[in-house]
């Protein structure tokens, strides 16, 4: 499997509402944390995520998290 673009070394932290969101898991979206289609051609998806209610969300931006969407600190290893 090719490896994602790592788009930056630390997550785009932002206030979120309930809502559903499309996280950028190729690293190539010109609209980090989320898809903005430019992963077509290549093996990567953008990955549906549900947000259940207005928050704070630390989105990976590596593209290297375990967790996926959601920044665990795997950035630090890069
Ligand atoms: S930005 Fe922190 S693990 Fe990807």
């Amino acid at each position: 499997m090719s490896k994602p673009n790592v788009f930056q070394k630390f997550p785009i932290v932002k206030e979120e509402k309930a809502g559903t969101y499309y996280w950028c898991s190729c690293g190539q979206s010109a609209n980090q944390p989320f898809c903005d289609g430019a992963h077509k051609g290549t093996e990567f998806v953008p990955k549906k995520v549900e947000i259940t209610e207005d928050k704070k969300v630390a989105w990976c931006a590596c593209k290297n998290s375990c967790t996926g969407e959601f920044c665990d600190g795997t950035h630090k290893t890069l």
